[in-house]
């Protein structure tokens, strides 16, 4: 798959463990939920702009080195889940801004319906817009999201959508309209259910993030 990287590594393979286990508590969800957030922050910021500069160690001899150009970066939630990755975008890029977009789902049909965008006027400057979103089922939610980052100014190729659950479905469903976005995640799961949760998953990430 084009544009798609599937973290992996054993902590990650863990963290995706308690996150399925139907008998895992609310500390440790969340928990999990911070730290597979921090592999996927490290691969998603791989191509992150730096800037060349030069400081002076100890030894007062200068030393060229480059700083992390996080200032100009945006991080995007989609509500509720994607804050669940929040703090561990800001472990690794910590000046990034954060916007938020708020998706509702009509249970019956499916669609995505959005209740809140707190985008920064000036959001085209943003250099790198990492949208964070734990579970990639039909990809309404995502592909209503890019769309307002691109009909924002948002060039596709700056944006990277982070999630721990994705299925071939949401992962079409974003690359049919935007194939450049980069998708990075934990799993490839399966596919979805009549309801279009993601089999086998972890049931309702937001509720298990902030409600049971
Ligand atoms: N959202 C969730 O929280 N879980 C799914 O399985 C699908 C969408």
């Amino acid at each position: 798959m084009n544009n798609v990287t599937v973290v992996k590594h054993p902590v990650v393979e863990n963290c995706l463990m308690h996150l399925r286990d139907k008998n895992t508590e609310l500390i440790k969800f969340r928990e999990s939920l911070k730290r597979l957030g921090l592999f996927l922050a490290m691969e998603a910021t791989a191509d992150i702009p730096v800037r060349p500069c030069q400081v002076k160690t100890p030894l007062d001899i200068p030393a060229d080195t480059a700083e992390v150009a996080d200032d100009n970066t945006l991080i995007i939630p989609i509500l509720r889940a994607g804050l669940g990755f929040v703090e561990s975008f800001l472990e690794v890029i910590p000046r990034a801004k954060v916007a938020h977009i708020g998706m509702s789902r009509d249970h019956e049909t499916l669609e995505a319906k959005v209740y809140l965008s707190s985008l920064p006027e000036d959001v085209k400057l943003y250099k790198k817009v990492y949208v964070t979103d734990p579970m990639l089922a039909t990809g309404n939610s995502c592909v209503k999201t890019l769309e307002i980052l691109v009909e924002a100014g948002i060039d596709p190729e700056n944006i990277v959508v982070s999630c721990a659950f994705t299925v071939p479905e949401g992962i079409e469903q974003i690359h049919s309209k935007y194939p450049q976005i980069k998708i990075i995640t934990a799993t490839v799961d399966k596919g979805l259910n009549e309801v279009g949760y993601i089999v086998p998953g972890c049931g309702d990430a937001g509720d298990r993030l902030y409600l049971l």
